[in-house]
């Protein structure tokens, strides 16, 4: 049944306040996007890789034997960086497609994972099962990101780590709503983001404690960033114009490149947490 969005569109969390559509309504539309785009994700450049991975990582500190998840998994980095140090993993996906590349990746690198379809704001799994829960450029999609914080305090065992990480917003609401949108144009089922304060008072919130955080550009190349969506030339032309009409604040958040006139690339600004279930 679907339900409204709830408190996590309010703009005094942080967010935008933008999003419009049901908690079902916004997992369809990510099923629907993601499901055709699944091996795109998974040989994403900088989804594969990059400093914001390995921090996150590094942060959570993996055993081996440890008992670690990675929600929304996509194409299945993180759960393959946390395999590769030995820990047991779970990892879960709202798309099965995702799941599908996701496996194949791990099974090309000789790792393994236990995968299953499941939703962040109902985690198919029991109560303080994992020492480590991981989640990486998914949460502004979820519909109802309270609801997916208070899932992995329920699924952390005590002392378990969350390692989190997501793109902020600038700190001009004015810029903050327009960058939302400039992400929607370009795949709508992005749902909602936070400035850096709006993310950690979120997960606090829940009941986890916030240990470090820190900010880690990624630059993004404009091309590659549409077509990974599918953007036609309309699309594409849009957000040039909207990137070209930007606030001041968004684009000294975003800090464009043009060549020739034409859009070229841009940084997106991500969260990287680690939080610890007391
Ligand atoms: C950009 S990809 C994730 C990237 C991946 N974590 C990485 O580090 O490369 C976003 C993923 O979120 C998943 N997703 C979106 N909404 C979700 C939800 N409510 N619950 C679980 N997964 C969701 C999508 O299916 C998609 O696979």
């Amino acid at each position: 049944m679907s339900q409204g969005m709830g408190a996590n569109v309010r703009s005094d969390d942080g967010g935008s306040g933008m999003a419009d559509r049901s908690v079902d309504e916004q997992k369809a539309l990510s099923r629907e996007r993601f499901a055709p785009r699944a091996s795109d994700y998974r040989e994403s450049a900088p989804h594969a890789a990059g400093p914001d991975l390995d921090l996150l990582v590094a942060w959570l500190e993996p055993k081996p034997a440890e008992h670690a998840l990675d929600v929304a998994t996509g194409g299945g980095h993180v759960a393959l960086a946390l395999a590769r140090t030995g820990a047991d993993v779970d990892a879960c996906d709202l798309t099965p497609e995702m799941l599908d590349a996701a496996a194949a990746l791990l099974a090309a690198n000789d790792c393994t994972a236990a995968f299953a379809v499941g939703e962040a704001d109902a985690l198919p799994y029991a109560d303080a099962s994992f020492d480590i829960v991981a989640c990486r450029i998914a949460a502004h999609h979820f519909p109802d990101a309270p609801a997916f914080f208070a899932e992995v305090m329920r699924v952390l065992k005590p002392g378990g780590r969350f390692g989190f990480q997501d793109q902020t917003l600038p700190p001009e609401p004015t810029s903050a709503v327009f960058n939302d949108t400039f992400e929607r144009v370009r795949d709508a089922s992005h749902n909602q983001s936070y400035s850096k304060e709006g993310w950690i008072t979120l997960i606090e919130r829940a009941g986890l404690h916030v240990e470090r955080h820190e900010l880690v550009d990624k630059q993004l190349d404009f091309a590659e960033w549409t077509q990974r969506q599918g953007c036609d030339d309309a699309c594409i032309g849009e957000l040039c114009q909207m990137m070209d009409e930007a606030p001041a604040g968004m684009r000294r958040w975003l800090e464009p490149e043009w060549e020739d006139g034409e859009l070229v690339a841009f940084r997106n600004r991500h969260l990287v947490v680690l939080a610890r279930k007391p």
